[in-house]
């Protein structure tokens, strides 16, 4: 059954219900007071009668007394006397007792009395007695035809409006959860074709849209799709990145390769070349197995006490040939000892220190600052190259990109996964990377790692 459906059903019978407990209150009311009024009506009908008969001397009814009586409208009037003998009757042509039971309960009674024909009666029956003992019994009845009338209609009026007001509930309800939900069948729709058509750019439409339960679960759907989106794009880029990079050494190789085969000869030349780009493809791989690693945050870190003042120092050391006539100064240094894997923080400093020796141009410093407080390391690495312009920056952290000057390949470049790598190290080790540039007066990355080391969420 849909949820509509149930809503609407649900809704509809809680109202019946309700409805008809009140109506059957106010029906029940009604009814009693009514008798109510007719009782007391019958009370004071009897009272005057009876302060009107007299009894003679044999203690039986004084029938000229009778004569005087004059009851009210439609009120009906019989008097029996101990024989159950009819004395006195008006109407005079109703002739059999108006409650046969009432002659013989002794007490005063009322009694409710059908007598077929829709002739209903309501009957009081009163004992009349004098300091002689038992006359008679007197009875007054009425005619209830109204009542009955009244409750009848009372009864078809409130089942009327009970119903009416229970089809018309059933109906808004049905039109506003109808409403209320079409958002949802419209998500239902709409994911059953993305799943078809595998179109993940699609969205749920959010115009009219109100700001409700639904209406934020739309928003969140919308936000879920984007992200899907994002990483698929991302995906596919990342597939055809690694592809374009797989590709270009395996040329080099074969051609090497297809040389020395039409030479009949082992040249060096093309040993060498294809031994470098067997180092790069290696390095290729296991770059992306590290980063692969790292961006699920499963890479396997052997923590250990780490000085990184000296392990600064021997990146210095380990890099300083390669920087050529640009100098490596470690102007300000503090001890530091922190947790952490020491083989991966090395990659970083050398990712770091490689890229500021990359980018700067010759015979220029390369500036390396160490400073520690209290729950930080802080590593600055600061050349005084070109700096990234502002529409790199957002992206200089993705796997394989790289800046406009970068993109050539030469011996030394990079995929553009460096600063990947160290990114994910440093948020490995529960740390971050900062980068202040300015366009043409150089770059400054600052590593901040917690001297705890990474802190095991939970
Ligand atoms: N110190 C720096 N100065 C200027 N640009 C930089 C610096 N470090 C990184 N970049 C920019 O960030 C890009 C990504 O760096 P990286 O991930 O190390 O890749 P790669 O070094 O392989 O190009 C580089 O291509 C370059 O454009
Ligand atoms: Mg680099």
């Amino acid at each position: 059954m849909s949820l509509r459906l149930r809503f609407s059903l649900l809704y509809t019978s809680l109202l019946g219900g309700v409805l008809l407990l009140f109506g059957g209150l106010v029906y029940g009311l009604v009814s009693f007071l009514l008798l109510n009024q007719i009782d007391y009506t019958l009370t004071q009908e009897a009272q005057s009668i009876i302060a009107v008969l007299k009894a003679d001397s044999a203690n039986q009814l004084d029938l000229n007394s009778a004569a005087q009586v004059s009851p009210t409208e439609n009120i009906l009037i019989q008097f029996w006397n101990t024989d159950q003998q009819l004395l006195l009757a008006r109407p005079a042509i109703w002739q059999q007792a108006l409650d046969a039971d009432g002659l013989r309960s002794g007490v005063p009674v009322f009694h409710s009395i059908g007598t077929g024909d829709n002739v209903n009666l309501r009957v009081l029956s009163v004992p009349v007695t004098t300091p002689r003992g038992p006359v008679g019994v007197l009875q007054v009845g009425i005619n209830m035809g109204l009542v009955v009338a009244v409750q009848r209609s009372l009864a078809v009026v409130l089942s009327l409006l009970t119903l009416g007001a229970m089809i018309i509930t059933g109906l808004v309800i049905w039109l506003v959860t109808g409403r209320a939900l079409a958002p949802i069948s419209m998500l239902t729709r709409t994911t059953a074709e993305i799943m078809r058509a595998d179109d993940l750019s699609r969205r749920i439409p959010t115009l009219g849209i109100s700001n409700d339960e639904v209406g934020r679960l739309v928003v969140a759907f919308n936000n879920t799709l984007e992200r899907l989106e994002m990483l698929f794009t991302t995906q596919s880029r990342f597939m055809a990145d690694v592809s374009h990079e797989l590709r270009t050494p395996l040329t080099v190789i074969k051609g090497n390769l297809s040389l020395m085969r039409r030479m009949k000869e082992v040249d060096e030349e093309s040993l060498a070349s294809i031994n470098e780009e067997v180092d790069r493809l290696t390095r290729l791989v296991g770059d992306l197995l590290m980063l692969a690693q790292a961006e699920s945050g499963r890479l396997p870190l052997q923590l250990a006490t780490v000085e990184l003042d000296g392990l600064l120092l021997d990146v210095v050391q380990q890099l300083q040939p390669l920087a050529g006539d640009r100098r490596l100064v470690v102007s300000e240094i503090d001890e530091v000892q922190l947790v952490g894997d020491r083989d991966r923080l090395r990659q970083v400093l050398l990712n770091l220190i490689g890229n500021a020796i990359q980018h700067s141009p010759s015979g220029s410093k390369v500036m390396l600052r160490l400073s520690r407080d209290e729950n930080f390391s802080h590593l600055e690495v600061a050349d005084t190259g070109p700096g990234i312009p502002a529409d790199d920056l957002p992206h200089i952290f993705e796997r394989f990109y790289r800046g406009e000057r970068s993109r050539k390949r030469g011996p030394g470049t990079g995929f553009g996964l460096g600063l990947s790598i160290a990114y994910w190290i440093v948020a490995n080790h529960g740390g971050s990377i900062d980068v202040q540039t300015h366009e043409g007066n150089g770059t400054t990355f600052t590593v901040n790692l917690p001297l705890k080391g990474p802190q095991t969420t939970g």
